[in-house]
Parts: structure tokens; C-alpha cells; sequence
């Protein structure tokens, strides 16, 4: 069984211009707005879209008392993404894909007080990376191509999830299942049942005409669930 539902708007769908209201927007009520804030940043090189780095980062930590899930589309983590963990971070997630001593980049960032996440695009398989995951505490799931915010649902990852959901609940792996991309009120449902933790939305919160809501019409449809996380 999966833990209580979390809910991690991602502001790559916000108003660049307007961030510190955009974040306020989604903090709610204690205990109902967002859990986690998710930060995309994007190099240009490991995916085709730029974003934002650190200076910004920085900025939000300073804003706000959210959470920060950073999310690193970049190449060679190995090298940048400890800044973020330094700088408070609470998880920081690197790409397998683009890492290239994830075991040590792992260790690296829990050293500098922050959780480690892993992150697996659609087409990268779960199972050459056990072993590795047993250092970290999130595993990212990404359920559209990373680049852009508004993709489709690819609902194919899930067997991804199912597979991790196993592995947690068996002991296996001692980490938060998290997915990114596509989830909306049409999609969070299936994802929850496969057995997620920690569901990002983006154009989902932000293109809502109140962000706060929707994010606890999120949660609250993953609540209402009786079979979440059982598989
Ligand atoms: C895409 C990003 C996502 C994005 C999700 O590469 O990693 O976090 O913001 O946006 P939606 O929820 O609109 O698919
Ligand atoms: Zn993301």
C-alpha cells in the first residue's frame, strides 16, 4: 500500500514572471495545498527546452516554505546537481540516463542534507537499476518524454510503477514512487491504483482558474480510491 497521497505542482507551466505569486497560489490552506514544489530545470542539451538553474532556485528557497522537488534535465549532474542540494533543496533528482556515477551522486546529495531521486524516462527500463536505487529515496517515473510541460499520458510506464510499488512493499527498496507528466483528473487515478506516492501536475494546477483547488481535487480523487496501491 502506498503512503498518504502527495501532490507536487510543477511551475514549469506557471507565469515565469509572476513566480512568487504563482508558488503562493499553490501553497493552500497547511496541510491541503501543495506538499512538495516541483522545480524543472532544463539545460537545452539533455532535453530540448531551457529553463531555469540555481540563481532561481535559490530565489524560491527564499520565498517560500514549500518543499523544493528539483528535477534535473541536464547533462553531467554529476557535477551541478550537488549545488542544489546545497542550497536546501529537500529532494534533488538526477536523470539515469545522463548520470554518470549515480551510486556516488546519491551519496553526494544525502550528504548535503538533501533526498536523492532518480529519475527514468519513459523508454529506460527499471529493472538494470535496483540495485542503484537502493541509495536513493525518490524514483522519478516520467510518463511523457521530458521537455515539455501539457504531453500526453504514456500510461505504458506504469508497469514500471507496478514493479517499484512491488519492490517497496516487499522491502525491497525503501523509497517514494513519484510520477511526472500527463497527470491530470483523467489520468491520476490509474496511476494511484498502479501504486504512486507523489504525483506531479503541471498544466493540470495552472491552467486551473484556482491552483490550490485543484490540487486538492487531486488528492482527493487519489484518497477516494479504495484499491489504491494494491497490485
Ligand atoms: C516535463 C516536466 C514535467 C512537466 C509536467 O519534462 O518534467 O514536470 O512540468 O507537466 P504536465 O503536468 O503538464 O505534463
Ligand atoms: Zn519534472
Amino acid at each position: 500500500m502506498s503512503n498518504q497521497p502527495m501532490i507536487a505542482p510543477s511551475i514549469l507551466s506557471a507565469d515565469f514572471a509572476r513566480l512568487a505569486d504563482e508558488v503562493a497560489a499553490v501553497t493552500g490552506e497547511p496541510g491541503r495545498g501543495a506538499d512538495w514544489l516541483h522545480v524543472d530545470v532544463m539545460d537545452a542539451h539533455f532535453v530540448p527546452n531551457l529553463t531555469l538553474g540555481l540563481p532561481v532556485v535559490r530565489s524560491l528557497l527564499a520565498t517560500t516554505g514549500l518543499p523544493l522537488d528539483c528535477h534535473l534535465m541536464i547533462e553531467n549532474p554529476d557535477r551541478w546537481a550537488i549545488g542544489y542540494a546545497e542550497a536546501g533543496s529537500h529532494n534533488v533528482t538526477v536523470h539515469v540516463e545522463a548520470a554518470n556515477d549515480p551510486v556516488m551522486l546519491a551519496k553526494d546529495l544525502r550528504a548535503a542534507g538533501a533526498k536523492a531521486g532518480l529519475a527514468i524516462k519513459p523508454n529506460t527500463p527499471l529493472q538494470p537499476y535496483v540495485d542503484v536505487l537502493k541509495h536513493y529515496d525518490t524514483l522519478l517515473v516520467m510518463s511523457v518524454e521530458p521537455g515539455f510541460g501539457g504531453q500526453k499520458f504514456i500510461a505504458a510506464v506504469l508497469d514500471k510503477v507496478r514493479q517499484a510499488r512491488r519492490m517497496v512493499d516487499s522491502g525491497h527498496l525503501n523509497l517514494i514512487v513519484e510520477i511526472d507528466g500527463g497527470i491530470n483528473t483523467d489520468t491520476i487515478e490509474q496511476a494511484a491504483e498502479a501504486g504512486v506516492d507523489c504525483f506531479v501536475a503541471g498544466s493540470a494546477v495552472y491552467a486551473a482558474d484556482d491552483p490550490a483547488k485543484a490540487v486538492e481535487g487531486l488528492r482527493g480523487q487519489v484518497e477516494a480510491l479504495p484499491s489504491r496501491g494494491r497490485c
